[in-house]
C-alpha cells in the first residue's frame, strides 16, 4: 500500500476531575499560578487500569472506523505507564477486544508513544507487514506522580485515544514525519523508582520522585517540536501555509505558544485541549486529534502536523492529510465502570501507598 490512512478514532477520558484548587488543598500552589503558568485548569484521574483505558479508546476507534476486531492484525500500546513489564499491555488490549492472533507490542518514548506508535504502524502497513493496525496513546500518570512535588504534580492527567489505521493507494493518511531523540539531555525529565534498576531489595511501590528541570525541557521541547515541524512538513512537499490545523502534544500552553509563533502559524489553526487535561503523556496529542476530529476542526482533506515531545528527550512531528470521512461509521455505547469517588479522593488514596527508601 502506498499510504496508511487513519479509518477510525476514539478517545477514552476517565470520569474523575482533579482540578487547581483541589490540589491548593495539598500543595504550596494556586489556580492563579498554574493556570497562568501552564494553562491547566484540570485534569483527569482513573479509577481503572491503563490497559481498560485502552480498551474503551479501542472498541470506540474499531466502531467508528467500521471495522470488526478480527481483523486487527497489529496493536501498538504508546505509553510509559503499562500494567506491568511482562507480559505487555497491548497483549490485555488484545485479549479484551477478542482478537486471536495480532502483532501485539508496547512502545515507551514517553509523551511521544503515541506519536511514535503512529509512524510506526504507517510503516508496518506500508510495507505490507500489517493490513490494519490498531494505534494507542494511553496513559495513567497520576499513578507514578509524585503528590508532594508541586513542580510535577500540577502538570499530568490520565486519559487514552486510539487510531485505527488502514492501507490505502489514495494520497492521504501519514504524508511525513520525523522522530528524534535529545539523548544528551536524558537525565533532566526522570521518572525515579521505576524500572529494573530500582529492584535491590529498598524499593517498592510508591517510592517514585521526579528529576525536573522545567526550563530546560521547556527549551527543548520548543526547539524539538519546531525543528521536527520544518522537516516533516518539508518532506511532505507542502508548505508551512498549506498546514490547515495544528494539533499538537499540550504540555504547557507556552510551549504552543513559542513553536507556533516559530512556525508562522496563527493561533487560529491550532488545537488547544490542555485547559481540561493538562499533560496526558503519550494520550495528549492522540486525544487532541479526536477531540479536533469530533468538533469540526477537522474536514475531508485537511493538511493537519502533529507536533510532540517527552521525556528521553524524545521529539517527532508527523504531517496527516485527512481522507474522505469525518464522521463515525458505527456508534458504540461501551463506557467505564462508574467512578464513586472524586479525583480529590483517589489522588488522597494515591498518597496513602507505602513508601520505603527514596528522598523523602
Ligand atoms: O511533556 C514534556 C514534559 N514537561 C514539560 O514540557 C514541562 C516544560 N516546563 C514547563 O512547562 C515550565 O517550566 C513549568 C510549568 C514546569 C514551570 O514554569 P516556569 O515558568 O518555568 O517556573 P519556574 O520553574 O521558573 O518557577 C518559578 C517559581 C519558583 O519559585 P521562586 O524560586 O521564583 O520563588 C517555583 O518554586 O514558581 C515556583 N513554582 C510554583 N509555584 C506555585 C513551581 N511550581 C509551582 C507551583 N505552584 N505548582
Amino acid at each position: 500500500m502506498k499510504f496508511a490512512t487513519i479509518t477510525g478514532w476514539g478517545k477514552c477520558l476517565p470520569p474523575a476531575i482533579l482540578n487547581n484548587d483541589d490540589i491548593s488543598t495539598f500543595l504550596d500552589t494556586s489556580d492563579e499560578w498554574i493556570a497562568s503558568r501552564t494553562g491547566i485548569k484540570e485534569r483527569r484521574v482513573s479509577h481503572v487500569p491503563v490497559s481498560d483505558l485502552a480498551h474503551v479508546a479501542s472498541v470506540r476507534a474499531l466502531a467508528a472506523a467500521g471495522v470488526d476486531a478480527e481483523d486487527v492484525d497489529l496493536i501498538i500500546f504508546g505509553s510509559c505507564t503499562p500494567d506491568e513489564a511482562v507480559p505487555n499491555t497491548a497483549s490485555r488490549v488484545q485479549l479484551l477486544l477478542g482478537i486471536k492472533s495480532a502483532a501485539s507490542f508496547d512502545l515507551n518514548t514517553a509523551c511521544t508513544s503515541g506519536m511514535y506508535a503512529l509512524s510506526v504502524a504507517s510503516s508496518m502497513i506500508q510495507s505490507g507487514a500489517a493490513r490494519t493496525a490498531l494505534v494507542i496513546g494511553a496513559e495513567v500518570i497520576t499513578t507514578i506522580q509524585d503528590w508532594t512535588d508541586r513542580n510535577v504534580a500540577v502538570l499530568f492527567g490520565d486519559g487514552a485515544a486510539a487510531f485505527v489505521l488502514q492501507g490505502t493507494d489514495n494520497d492521504e493518511g501519514l504524508l511525513a514525519d520525523k522522530l528524534g531523540c535529545f539523548a544528551e539531555s536524558r537525565d533532566i525529565l526522570r521518572v525515579n523508582g521505576i524500572g529494573m534498576r530500582y529492584i535491590d531489595g529498598r524499593t517498592i511501590l510508591g517510592t517514585i520522585w521526579w528529576d525536573f528541570l522545567g526550563q530546560e525541557i521547556f527549551k527543548k521541547a520548543v526547539m524539538g517540536m519546531s525543528e521536527a515541524s520544518e522537516e516533516a512538513i518539508t518532506k511532505s512537499g507542502l508548505s508551512t501555509g498549506q498546514i490547515d490545523l495544528v494539533v499538537p502534544h499540550q504540555a504547557n500552553l507556552r510551549i504552543l505558544d513559542s513553536v507556533v509563533k516559530r512556525l508562522g502559524v496563527t493561533p487560529e489553526r491550532v488545537f488547544v485541549n490542555i485547559q481540561k487535561y493538562g499533560n496526558m503523556s503519550s494520550a495528549t496529542a492522540p486525544v487532541a486529534l479526536v477531540e479536533a476530529i469530533e468538533e469540526g476542526f477537522v474536514k475531508p482533506g485537511t493538511h493537519i502536523l502533529m507536533p510532540a515531545f517527552g521525556g528521553g528527550l524524545t521529539y517527532s512531528a508527523h504531517v496527516i492529510r485527512w481522507g474522505e470521512r469525518v464522521t463515525p461509521v458505527r456508534l458504540t455505547d461501551i463506557d467505564l465502570p462508574p467512578c464513586e469517588k472524586s479525583g480529590l479522593e483517589l489522588v488522597q488514596e494515591l498518597m496513602r501507598r507505602p513508601r520505603a527508601g527514596g528522598p523523602y
